[in-house]
This record gives structure tokens, sequence and C-alpha cells, in this order.
């Protein structure tokens, strides 16, 4: 059912840990099944991803896409880890069970979280970046409209 792209990261995930004084973290959570995951970004001057670390309480799928996701950022530029979708992400496992694809979107959003963050910080915009649904960080859990 996973691919051995999916397992090889839920057995070894790449970049676990946490960052001190990170550019940006970015935590977030899914209403539905209580997972959690947090994102550390280490982001240089010229608005490069130098480092990137995450933690995750979650499911094997959310630890799998996590660990693909900071895989893919690592070395990027902030502008270029927006184009890292949590598609992007599935592809490069080679696929997710469709009842677990909501786990990848839970990367997706700790990174923007996370850049979102960093760029409150430095009083900066990144194109197509918005405010976080449900950054842990800001206390109540808003309510997600469904559609
Ligand atoms: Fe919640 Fe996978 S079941 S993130």
């Amino acid at each position: 059912m996973y691919s051995e792209k999916v397992m090889d990261h839920f057995q070894n995930p790449r970049n676990v840990g946490e960052i001190a004084d990170a550019s940006g973290v970015g935590t977030v959570g899914n209403a539905k099944c209580g997972d959690i995951m947090r994102i550390y970004l280490d982001i240089d001057d010229n608005q490069v991803i130098r480092d990137v670390k995450f933690k995750t309480f979650g499911c094997g799928a959310a630890v799998a896409t996590s660990s693909m996701a900071t895989e893919l950022v690592k070395g990027r530029t902030v502008e270029e880890a927006m184009q890292i979708t949590n598609q992007a992400v599935m592809e490069a496992l080679d696929g997710l069970p469709p009842v677990k694809v909501h786990c990848s979107l839970l990367a997706e959003e700790a990174i923007h979280a996370a850049l979102w963050d960093y760029a409150q910080k430095n009083n900066i915009t990144i194109a197509g970046l918005e405010k976080p649904k449900s950054d842990i960080h800001e206390g109540v859990e808003e309510e997600e409209d469904e559609y």
C-alpha cells in the first residue's frame, strides 16, 4: 500500500530535530486526526534556505511527507520553496494512498507557516504566501471552512 520511498522516509526520516534561533518556525495541526507538525527554517541573507528541521507528532505518512518536504526545500530560495506543493511532495514519494493525502498537506502548511513567521520577523512579503490558517503559536484553533 505504501511505496518504497514512503517506507524509507518513514523509517529513516531526514532532517528530524530543531534549529536554535531559527529564521522561521511554523507549527500546524490537523483538527481531524489531531496530528501536529513543526518546521524550523534557517534562511540566509539571500533568502536561501540553508537548513531545515522538523518534528512531528503524527502518523507515518506525515513523517514521510515532512521528511521529503524538508529535502525538497533545502538549498532553495524562499520563492522556490513556495512552489513545493503537497502534490510535488507526494510525487517525489511515488504517491500516497488517497486516505493519506491530507497528511501531505500538513507538511506544506507547516512550511508556509514557517515562511510566514520568517516574513513577519523580517518585515518582508513573499509572493503568494498567505497567513497560515492554523499556526498553533497563535493559540486559538480557528475553524476551517469546509469546501
Ligand atoms: Fe493525521 Fe496522517 S493521519 S497527519
